[in-house]
């Protein structure tokens, strides 16, 4: 009986696999890998992304492989953040977290996400726009409190239904949260 529970034990310790983390520039990615960056992220969101991928540019991708198959995946693009009238933030802008449907809930995107913080720890911000907030809020990311604006060149956009989070990372200014924090317009999602 004993015998037979530590068995157990040791089977179900090894169908954990390891995933296997790479991290490359999307110039450097061949096309098929981009489709199934693709097709991933729109089974996980349950639509298709197709459009809104073609608005990033200059995207890294973090990719967690199981063996050769892409199980969870994170990006992040550059954009300038800017809270008040301090000096632009240069940021990681964190996209498109996905784990594929049945692989969730067993560590990936929080694997991923830890492996994306060191990756970014140049920049002077991370920030994202989290549906999942409890997943990030575990990794140290926080709510920015301040009002949200969109900038185009002089103007200043309020976009009060949204939420964004940041990471404070080693080159992070010190920052007062309730201030108000603007990001330059983009196409597609502003936020
Ligand atoms: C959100 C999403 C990326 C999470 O991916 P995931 O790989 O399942 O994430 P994790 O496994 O790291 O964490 C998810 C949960 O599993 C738990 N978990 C972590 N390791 C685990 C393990 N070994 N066994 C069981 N559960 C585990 C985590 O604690 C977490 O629980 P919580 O929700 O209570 O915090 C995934 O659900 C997804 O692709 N969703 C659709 C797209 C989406 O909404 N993306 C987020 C946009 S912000």
């Amino acid at each position: 009986m004993q015998l037979a529970s530590h068995t157990f034990f040791r089977q179900t310790k090894a169908m954990q696999p390891n995933l296997r983390i790479e991290i490359a520039h999307t110039d450097k990615l061949n096309p098929d890998l981009l489709a199934t960056i693709l097709a991933l992220c729109s089974r996980a969101y349950e639509e298709d992304l197709e459009s809104l991928f073609a608005t990033f540019a200059d995207t890294t991708h973090v990719l967690g492989f199981l063996g050769e198959a892409l199980a969870s995946h994170a990006m992040w693009v550059t954009r300038w953040l800017q809270p008040g009238d301090a000096p632009l933030l240069r940021t990681a802008y964190v996209e498109m977290v996905a784990t594929e449907p049945h692989q969730q809930g067993r560590g990936f995107a929080t694997a991923v996400l830890r492996r994306l913080a060191d990756a970014i720890s140049e920049y002077d911000l991370g920030a994202l726009c989290p549906a999942k907030p409890r997943l990030y809020a575990k990794l140290g990311w926080v709510f920015w409190r301040g009002p949200l604006f969109i900038r185009s060149g002089e103007r200043l956009t309020p976009t009060p239904e949204e939420r964004i989070m940041i990471l404070r990372l080693p080159q992070t200014p010190s920052l007062d949260l309730d201030q108000p924090l603007s990001a330059e317009w983009r196409e597609g999602e502003l936020w």
